[in-house]
């Protein structure tokens, strides 16, 4: 297994490209599945959850060619099975997605039941729960979701009412909803970007969406869909990881491609702690010097907080003047980071989904590791501004969500060294 070393105090300065979002892909290469033929796929980032993408759609029969430009045609015309196996869908939670496009597509789907980080149950019972009422079918047998359209056929028009906002269940029944037979209306519905990018990927197939980036989406269901051709977003995660990084070392780092508009809360909060961000060209300059002010956040779905920036922040506000609350209100289980931050000098207290952070004068390094993605580039970042060397263990977490991070962080100067074991 990967580790990383990282030689602590040298504030990150230059450029940095933001890759495309990982969590606008993944749902964006399930719904090539919608379509009897090829796909085109632009700006897609080079991580390891593509790549388990990819070996799932490839198992299903889908054809695969990816390029140097990071694009990739997918044809999914010769797909001969509807049985996404266990041993594929456990490597990555996201993979549960197939079960709407090839239940909307074929009929049928058999899908186990999904794996990925470890934080918090993670039920999926609102995919489900949208996708019956398009009238599915739904068994849960031997550790697998058995879904059946209606008579083997199309889904139908129907609305549905999610119980609370998740970004999952809304893409499912996005997808899902695209070829259904009639008119389908889903309320309370999340809106973060990824949504809208899948709307705009699925649009460009010919899907009739209406209302992505708010609560309510409306769906006329479309007999066929035609070849995707679509470019993804920018990963506003990766992107907020680097202003964290560059915030917590005192640098000054543009970061190509990141867009203001998707960032808001991040940005508002970075504002709020002293860090100065700003648009520059095609993207958004970082840069700070001085005291970080302690601040207070709790995440919410979007545009609130994000979740996937929590851990990030908390590693910034581990040196701030001052002490913040910080409450992870979207997933249980989301403080992995604390007791390895803790060992690294930080002041952190945790009282069910609340954290409470006294900025302390230095970190220090020491070996450290993670059992999920965003708590492992926090254990990164604050490696980046502590003294000493930290050896950061179990990096196949960050290979899952963070392109290149190590050439990326030494471009901007810092001394990072991947070790193979
Ligand atoms: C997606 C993101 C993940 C991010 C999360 C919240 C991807 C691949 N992953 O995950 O990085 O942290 O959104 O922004 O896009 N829930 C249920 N029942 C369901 C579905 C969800 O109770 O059927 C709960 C979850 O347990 C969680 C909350 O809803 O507490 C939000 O989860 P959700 O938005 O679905 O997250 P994911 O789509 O899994």
């Amino acid at each position: 297994m990967d580790k990383l070393l990282i030689e602590g105090g040298t504030p990150l300065r230059g450029t940095v490209r933001i890759s495309g979002a990982k969590n606008a892909a993944l749902p964006i290469l399930f719904a090539t599945l919608l379509h009897d033929g090829p796909s085109r796929i632009h700006n897609l980032p080079r991580l390891a959850d593509i790549r388990t993408t990819t070996v799932l759609l490839i198992e299903l029969g889908v054809s695969v060619s990816t390029k140097e430009d990071r694009s990739a045609i997918l044809d999914a015309s010769g797909v001969h099975s509807v049985d996404a196996p266990y041993d594929l869908v456990r490597r990555m939670r996201a993979s549960v997605l197939c079960l709407g496009p090839l239940l909307a597509r074929f009929g049928r789907a058999r899908v186990s039941l999904p794996g990925g980080c470890a934080i918090g149950t993670r039920p999926i019972d609102q995919h489900l729960r949208a996708l019956e009422a398009m009238g599915a079918d739904i068994d849960l047998k031997a550790g697998y979701i058995e879904a059946r359209s209606p008579k083997g056929g199309r889904l139908t028009g129907g609305s549905f009412v999610f119980d609370l906002v998740t970004v999952g269940g809304t893409e499912q029944a996005m997808m899902a909803a695209a070829l259904a037979d009639g008119t389908v209306v889903l309320e309370n519905c999340a809106r973060e970007p990824e949504i809208g990018d899948l709307a705009d990927a699925l649009r460009s197939m010919g899907a009739q969406i209406t209302g992505d980036g708010t609560s309510v989406i409306t769906i006329e269901g479309v007999e066929k869909l035609g070849p995707m051709d679509h470019t993804v977003i920018a990963d506003r995660i990766e992107a907020g990881t680097y202003m964290a990084a560059a915030a917590l070392t005192h640098g000054d780092v543009l970061l190509m491609g990141a867009r203001m508009e998707h960032l808001d809360a991040v940005i508002s909060k970075m504002a709020r702690a002293g860090v100065e961000v700003r648009r520059e060209g095609d993207g958004l300059r970082v840069k700070h010097h001085g005291e970080l002010h302690a601040v207070d956040l709790d995440t919410q779905p979007y545009p609130g907080f994000p979740t996937d920036m929590q851990a990030q922040f908390m590693a910034l506000m581990t040196r701030a003047t001052g002490s913040s609350t910080i409450t992870e209100a979207v997933f249980e289980n989301r403080f992995m980071h604390v007791p390895e931050l803790t060992r690294m000098g930080a002041d952190i207290r945790t009282r069910g989904n609340t954290a409470f952070v006294r900025g302390v004068p230095e970190l220090s390094g020491a070996s450290v590791m993670a059992t999920d993605l965003r708590a492992s580039a926090t254990l990164v970042i604050a490696g980046l501004a502590a003294r000493g060397t930290t050896e950061v263990r179990r990096i196949y977490h960050l290979d899952r969500g963070y392109e290149s991070i190590e050439e990326k962080l030494s471009a901007l100067g810092a001394n990072v060294t991947r070790v193979s074991q």
